[in-house]
């Protein structure tokens, strides 16, 4: 995998690092592992580091700064975080054969559950640092440059999000069409196979102020649409410039009134926090877009409580029906988790009974797997993977289904697209249904980064493919 050594001894990598030392620009590479929110604190970290000289390279064996974003949502995700460490301390070794140095990072929800254990498996490693604490990088690793290994898993109160903050204005010219905006973290809930609630920590709310803000920003920088982030983001509670507690539909309400903010979403919501406010909202504010994740996990009541939810499936069906009521075209997806322990084939079978009822977009399924120090873990009577694995292909087959005949159902229609980036091939542009879905156009740049009507013509796997209604040159 390793194409460092050659590269690096190429007679022109010296001219690049003497280039390097005179500029004091460093290389920063991030891999990022996991959800939409690792992703932002991606960017986030790339905007913290870009003001100390740090520039993103795709090449790892080319960085000063290697930074393993990391999530604890996958299957034995620490073992998977230590085999990649193994790899990254490689090429540090090779970068320190050729004098150039190498710092390693572990950071995201690994980095907060194992803290400095990481460092004490792998020595390599010089920070590790938890998602409260990305604003802390440039001062940790000059902390990390005199006195070795630095760890950083605190929750801090105060500044919780102050990491999310200066760096909306350091940078905002490179956001594209659509964004991301983390109005929320942590989780009070405490599903009994989650790690958020530990790994993120308290659910804590960002100053609305602070979010418009960020939100101008990202609009006079071109963003049209944004995707406010939280992992629990309909328990939204955050309070406004006067002070006054503000929820997610209040905030909704403040975010549509921002000039050239033509769309809005928000994910991940939990069914017991779509309040009839919420609710209306979808039906008042024409900027906030008909599709809705809203993860059930499991058609079981029996699981579902074992899972600790604290809600049935008919509070499922009726929350759905609420939606609906007033956004008939809403397009829902969800999280199933597929033998959880306890889970007989009649609680499968509820699950399957409860996709065919509500008829979903999307779904996205996970074998459940052990996350140390969580209720689940403990519990004794665990599935047998094979279980798991064949429930899971007939979740798949069924979802599929529902997700194609969704998809079908598109062709003929004519739908307001907005434009992000270049199509696949030449020629083409490629956007956004209201409904989440990627639609591939034959149609010109000038159109990216406006809404236009299209009229859905066909469906591939992925994506829908479409035409312009009115010809634009
Ligand atoms: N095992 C399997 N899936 C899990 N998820 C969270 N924890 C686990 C686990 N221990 C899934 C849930 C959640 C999604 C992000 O990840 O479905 O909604
Ligand atoms: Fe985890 Fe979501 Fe449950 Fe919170 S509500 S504990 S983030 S699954």
């Amino acid at each position: 995998m390793n194409t460092f050594t050659s590269d690096r001894s190429a007679p022109d990598a010296a001219a690049v690092d003497r280039a390097e030392i005179k500029t004091g620009r460093r290389k920063l590479f991030v891999k990022s592992y996991g959800c939409q929110m690792n992703a932002y604190d991606a960017t986030r970290m790339a905007d913290v580091l870009a003001p100390e000289g740090y520039d993103e390279t795709t090449d790892m064996a080319d960085a000063d700064l290697v930074i393993l974003n990391t999530c604890h949502i996958r299957e034995r995700a620490a073992e998977k975080v230590f085999s990649e460490l193994g790899k990254v301390r490689v090429l540090k070794e090779e970068r320190a054969a050729l004098g150039l140095d190498m710092k390693i990072a572990v950071a995201g929800c690994v980095a907060q559950a194992e803290g400095a254990e990481i460092i004490r498996r792998q020595k390599a490693v010089d920070l590790v640092i938890g998602p409260q604490n990305y604003h802390r990088l440039p001062e940790m690793l000059r902390r990390a440059e005199k006195a070795g290994a630095v760890i950083e898993t605190e929750f801090p109160i105060e500044d919780k999000f102050d990491h999310l903050v200066a760096p909306a204005r350091a940078k905002v010219a490179s956001r594209g069409v659509a964004a991301f905006v983390t109005i929320q973290e942590g989780c009070d809930k405490f599903c009994t196979f989650c790690v958020v609630p530990y790994t993120r920590g308290a659910e804590t709310s960002r100053p609305v102020a602070r979010i418009i803000e960020e939100a101008q920003h990202l609009v006079a920088a071109g963003v049209r649409e944004i995707t406010l982030l939280g992992q629990n983001v309909n328990a939204f509670h955050g309070s406004d410039e006067a002070g006054d507690p503000c929820s997610l539909p209040g905030l909704v309400i403040k975010l549509s009134r921002i000039p050239g903010l033509l769309r809005l979403r928000y994910m991940t919501s939990h069914p017991n926090d779509m309040t009839d406010e919420l609710i209306a909202a979808h039906a008042s504010e024409a900027a906030l877009m008909p599709f809705l994740h809203l993860p059930v996990q499991s058609g079981s009541d029996r699981i579902l409580q074992a899972m600790n939810r604290k809600h049935r499936a008919s509070d499922y069906f009726d929350v759905v029906a609420r939606i609906r009521a007033v956004r008939p075209d809403i397009a829902l997806s969800s999280d199933f988790i597929v033998g959880f322990p306890g889970e007989t084939e009649g609680d499968f079978q509820a699950t399957l009974d409860l996709i065919s009822r509500v008829g979903f977009a999307s779904c996205y399924f996970f074998k459940y797997s052990i996350r140390p120090g969580t209720p689940g873990a403990e519990m004794d009577n665990q599935v047998p993977e094979a279980v798991k694995a064949e429930r899971l292909a007939r979740l798949q087959k069924l979802a599929d289904g529902q997700r194609h005949a969704y998809n079908k159902s598109a062709v003929g229609k004519i739908m307001p697209v907005l434009f992000e980036k270049k199509g696949r091939h030449p020629g083409q542009i490629a956007g956004k249904t209201p409904y989440l879905q990627t639609v591939q156009v034959d149609g010109p740049e000038h159109l990216i980064g406006t809404i236009v009507d299209v009229e859905i013509t066909g469906t591939s796997t992925n994506s829908l493919f479409g035409k312009l209604v009115e010809q634009v040159s």
